[in-house]
């Protein structure tokens, strides 16, 4: 007989009973497939071949069959999308909303099949996938129906990228599949998903939905299989995007990998999100908040609350009620309703966090685990809050990706804000206060792609989601995700070969003629500063004449002149209509000389008088327009299903790389300058090899236009080399080269450091005197979306 609780004692308690959810459905539907699952390639399912077991975490028993994709996989799935994807995209916005419509529909339907299929793949509580992780993939197929629909008139003269390959996790397998798929096939592409190996059963379970909705064949296939298929779908020919949801480490691999081939890329990766909570909290929503932020999922979530920063005063309060909270929390059978924690999706994985929390422990953090009982067999770990974390502690800089949170105190907001970025990373963070006006001004100082004010883990379509900095770079949701699966129709033009290298020419051996005080120098922090290296480089016109010397940059200039970039961080708080009068200046004092640079065009270029005059008008006429642009370019509110405003501010990255055409000297230059500093970044530029004298002309322009010294820096020199320079420097945060083939595949390839965003594009193939050399394009490159969920109404 087992041991009943009595009445009182279940009255005294308030304990559950048991209340597992029925897993026969489920189980029949394996039964069915006991031959193994092949891939979805082309709108049918291929024979199983190398199969591979699927566990349930929680038993240990074997779930099913999968196959392992191969390279030949992947290339027929490749080959289907594509065959798949002009059909697909020629359909109209409203036939593609139909298809996605259908999804929904038939997700819906297949709730409760899907949640419990969720919940025995991954180990998650049945509560979650039922409540959350379902309902949630149901919402993103509906809202992107919508955007099929509207997207003719949202993104006017947008196109889709072609076949994305996407690689998605295992911490929220049908979630994510939703995230990756529904926009994709929204905007008009196809795609190739390889699901985790872990957990590849939903994303099996959808292919069949894909069948019965009716969606056309190759639309969407699926090749199920570990890391090496999904190295193969990163390298694969035919693949225009890839999308990836995943660690950190392999997010890396993929942006060295995708360097130079011209496929697009958006990495949602790591995190080592703060939870921070002040003095005037309300304490027991806030203890609520940490259940939620870093036990929700077992803490496999990428954003999920794993510092906890608490003020002083409240401490030692706050913590006596967590350690009360945590007792309480009940963890066991994933399909039992009244679960709060299930199991870690794979031995693996449990190995792994015990291996990082021992290792915490040995560095002297001391762990605090909840006293609950571990189910017999499975992947279980209790919940745990580890202390005395030093800042150097693996535990205060690595994902856990398991129930652990480091919690530490502060005394004052700048505090709680050091301490908040003090990671390399930046996906999430959580504040809280019943200070709005505090809760605000953290939210600003972050750096996270989302922010919860009061909140924690909120997640809607509507709303977009990613990271900054070392968490990766793209977002997904809302209006930012759905721009990520389009792109500008493809330009025509011939791509310009680098130009070869300068020659350096030593201080005091300057050429006949051209004296070392004509040396253009470099502009560093608002001054004019010699080259480090002391040598300069002969700039000619198209006969071969010299029409000046320019300073030759190297390493160190580039160093110094992101550290000047650094130093004017107060020109990002200086607001958009203050930025705007330092920019109309700019504009006013160009035009002023108008003739001298035309004239300085013409003997570098060799271009004709009218031509040269048409180029330094189109640019007075440009810096006008984003001068216009710095107080007008947007934030938006978003709505989102729970009582919020959304909050999508567009924000400067810091210190951005710009790396010029060698054509259009001066109009290229402030094509590119312009709407990085109007957004309220600082920008290290390295303007045209060949014809640098026009930027290094504005240096007295800049001077007399009160633009802040740092916020522009320009080194001239040999753009590729310094290009890699900025490139490799982990204090650059966006990098926009326009150059040679070479160039952009070093570039890219070195940008893996720090994940930086970089937008690279081969010289020749835009018309910079043209439309396509101005618009919110740009400003919407020059920036990155926060998300702030903000309490609103009911
Ligand atoms: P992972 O990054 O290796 O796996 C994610 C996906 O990428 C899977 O589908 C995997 O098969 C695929 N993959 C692996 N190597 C690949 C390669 N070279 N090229 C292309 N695709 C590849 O993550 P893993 O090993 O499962 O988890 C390790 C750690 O990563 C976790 O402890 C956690 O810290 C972090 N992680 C973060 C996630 C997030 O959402 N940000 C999700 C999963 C893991």
């Amino acid at each position: 007989m087992p041991d009943t609780p009595s009445i009182t004692e279940i009255m005294t308690t308030m304990d559950y009973g048991p209340a597992p959810e029925a897993s026969d459905t489920v189980q029949a539907w394996l039964e069915a497939h006991a031959d193994g699952f092949g891939h979805f390639i082309g709108g049918a399912f291929t024979a199983p071949a190398d199969r591979f077991e699927v566990q349930n975490p929680a038993t240990g028993a074997a779930l099913a069959l999968v196959s392992q994709g191969s390279e030949a996989d992947i290339a027929a799935a490749v080959k289907a999308a594509r065959k798949a994807q002009g059909a697909w995209a020629a359909l109209s916005g409203n036939a593609r909303a139909q298809h996605l419509y259908a999804l929904a529909r038939h997700l819906q339907k297949r709730e409760r099949f899907l949640a419990v299929l969720e919940s025995m793949d991954n180990g998650k509580p049945i509560r979650e996938s039922r409540d959350i992780d379902v309902p949630l993939a149901v919402r993103h197929f509906y809202h992107h129906a919508g955007w099929a629909a509207v997207l003719a008139d949202e993104f006017p003269g947008q196109v889709p990228h072609g076949v994305c390959g996407q690689i998605i996790p295992w911490n929220f397998p049908l979630l994510m599949l939703a995230w990756k798929i529904a926009p994709a096939l929204a905007a008009g592409n196809t795609v190739v998903l390889k699901p985790a190996e872990y957990t590849p059963l939903t994303a099996l379970a959808f292919a069949q939905v894909c069948m019965e909705a009716g969606l056309p064949p190759g639309v969407v296939n699926i090749v199920t299989g570990d890391g090496a298929p999904g190295a193969a779908l990163v390298a694969a020919e035919g693949v225009d995007k890839i999308a990836f949801t995943g660690s950190t480490g392999v997010g890396r691999e993929i942006r060295r990998a995708t360097a130079g081939t011209g496929k697009a890329l958006t990495l949602e990766l790591g995190g080592k999100s703060p939870f921070i909570v002040f003095a005037d909290a309300d304490i027991d929503a806030a203890v609520e908040g940490v259940v939620d932020a870093i036990w929700f999922n077992q803490g496999e979530v990428c954003c999920a609350g794993s510092r906890i920063l608490v003020q002083e005063g409240v401490a030692q309060a706050f913590t006596d009620r967590l350690h009360r909270r945590m007792e309480t929390l009940r963890l066991g059978d994933p399909l039992d309703k009244s679960v709060d924690m299930g199991a870690i999706v794979h031995p693996v994985q449990l190995a792994r966090i015990r291996d990082l929390v021992a290792e915490g422990q040995a560095q002297g953090a001391t762990l605090h685990q909840a006293a609950v009982a571990l189910p017999e067999g499975g992947c279980f770990f209790p919940p745990s809050i580890l202390t005395d974390v030093a800042p150097a502690n693996v535990v205060a800089q690595a994902e856990i990706f398991g129930p652990v949170a480091t919690l530490g105190t502060f005394r004052t907001p700048e505090e709680a804000v050091a301490l908040a970025n003090n990671t390399a990373y930046g996906l999430a963070a959580s504040v809280w206060s019943e200070n709005v006006n505090l809760c605000l001004d953290v939210a600003a100082q972050v750096r996270a792609g989302v922010v919860w004010i009061n909140a924690t883990n909120l997640f809607d379509a509507g709303a977009p989601f990613g990271g900054m900095r070392e968490s990766g770079f793209g977002r997904e949701g809302g209006r930012a995700g759905m721009g990520a699966y389009l792109r500008a129709p493809a330009r025509k033009g011939r791509a310009a070969s680098a130009p070869p290298a300068p020659q350096a020419i030593p201080l005091g051996a300057a050429p006949a003629g051209a004296g070392i005080d004509r040396t253009a120098k470099l502009y560093v922090g608002g001054a004019q500063k010699r080259p480090d290296g002391g040598a300069s480089y002969t700039v000619t016109d198209p006969r071969g004449r010299s029409v000046g010397l320019a300073g030759l940059g190297n390493r160190k200039d580039i160093r110094n002149a992101v550290e000047a970039a650094h130093k004017a961080s107060g020109w990002a708080k200086v607001s958009g209509h203050q930025r705007a009068q330092v920019l109309y200046y700019l504009a006013e004092n160009l035009s002023a000389r108008a003739p001298e640079f035309a004239e300085r065009l013409r003997a570098m270029t060799g271009v004709r008088a009218a031509a040269a005059q048409a180029e330094v008008e189109a640019s007075i006429a440009r810096i006008f327009w984003y001068a216009a642009q710095a107080d007008k370019f947007d934030h938006a509110v978003h709505p989102t299903v729970s009582g919020h405003v959304t909050l999508a501010m567009n924000e400067p990255f810091g210190v951005m790389g710009i790396a010029c055409p060698v054509a259009a000297p001066l109009l290229g230059f402030v094509s590119l300058v312009l709407p990085a500093i109007a957004m309220g970044n600082r920008v290290v530029v390295l303007p045209s090899q060949s014809h640098p004298l026009a930027a290094t002309d504005l240096y007295q322009v800049f001077d007399t236009s009160d633009l802040p010294g740092g916020v522009v820096n320009i080194v001239t020199g040999e753009r590729d080399a310094l290009a890699r320079v900025l490139a490799d420097h982990d204090d650059v945060g966006a990098l926009w080269y326009i150059g040679g083939a070479d160039g952009v595949r070093a570039v890219e390839h070195a940008s893996a450091g720090n994940l930086k965003v970089t937008w690279c594009e081969v010289e020749g193939l835009r018309d910079w005197s043209g439309a396509e050399g101005q618009g919110r394009a740009f400003l919407h490159r020059a920036t990155q979306v926060k998300t702030i969920w903000v309490p609103y109404g009911e």
